[in-house]
């Protein structure tokens, strides 16, 4: 049996009851160690299941799998995913292959950043597409953020949220301030008007758990606002009611 098993954005501590009995009883336990900042600790995570965990980068997942997948043919293997299973990056493509082999796969689901965005007000029936921003090289650039900002803003308005690249290996994080530079960026190339300093725009560092912080202003106010917690992503609202309104004033900066 595969058990793809959701950490949540918090600690050890956010791991589901269920979840930790059936840590216990596998035999092996991966930890999917790339797609964001585990704010756990994972000395505390493998005395509370008792057992080592085996940290698997982004090559032992997409290209490497198979060896994940030989163990679970005949042993019940885990394999952790920070956040939930299929929020963001999906982890689709493991499912499928394990049922080609005659795998069992479960699935336990925990807190995601795609719900967590909550935390800020907005409704999340009204967001659009999610877009990614990469960390760019000199002879590298995406537009797609922008594009999909554009389009999300011609159907009806819609919210929508960006997330963050990071490197963890190089222990690089992108902060919401340097996905507003990226914005602004292309819309000097474009100069469609999308990206402004009056813009709307909300900062969000650390949702789903203690110390979270959130900066909700103009982009020119949101911008001189830092924050060393992580990880971290940016949403541009759509057209607000007055409710998702008078919660974004709490976080308001000037
Ligand atoms: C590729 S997504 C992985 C999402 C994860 N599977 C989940 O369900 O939450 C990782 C990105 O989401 C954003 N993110 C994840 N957790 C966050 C949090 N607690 N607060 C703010 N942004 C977060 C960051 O931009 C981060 O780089």
């Amino acid at each position: 049996m595969l058990y793809l098993i959701g950490t949540g954005l918090g600690d050890e501590r956010d791991l589901t009851l269920r979840a930790v009995d059936i840590l216990k009883k596998c035999s092996k336990v991966y930890f999917e160690y790339y797609t964001s900042i585990y704010r756990g600790d994972l000395k505390k995570l493998e005395m509370l299941i008792d057992k080592p965990i085996i940290l698997a980068d982004r090559k032992m997942i997409e290209v490497e799998s198979d060896k994940i997948l030989d163990d679970a043919k005949n042993k019940n293997v885990a394999l952790l995913i920070m956040g939930d299973i299929f929020s963001a990056t999906t982890h689709s493509d493991m499912v499928l292959r394990a049922e080609e082999k005659g795998i069992q796969v479960a699935v336990i689901h925990n807190a995601s950043i795609l719900t967590a965005i909550g935390d800020t007000g907005l409704s999340l029936y009204k967001f659009g597409r999610t877009a990614s921003i990469p960390f760019l090289t000199d002879s590298w650039k995406v537009d797609s953020p922008y594009e999909i900002l554009r389009d999300n803003k011609k159907n009806g308005e819609a919210h929508t949220l960006f997330l963050l690249d990071l490197k963890v290996t190089e222990k690089k994080t992108m902060t919401f301030n340097q996905a507003i530079e990226f914005l602004i960026e292309i819309e000097s190339r474009k100069k469609e008007g999308l990206i402004t300093n009056d813009t709307l725009v909300v900062g969000c560092c650390g949702l789903g758990f203690e110390g979270l912080e959130m900066f909700y202003g103009k982009l020119s106010d949101v911008l001189k606002k830092n924050s060393n917690v992580f990880p971290q992503c940016l949403i541009i609202p759509g057209k607000l009611h007055f409710i998702e309104e008078e919660m974004l004033e709490r976080f308001k900066v000037e």
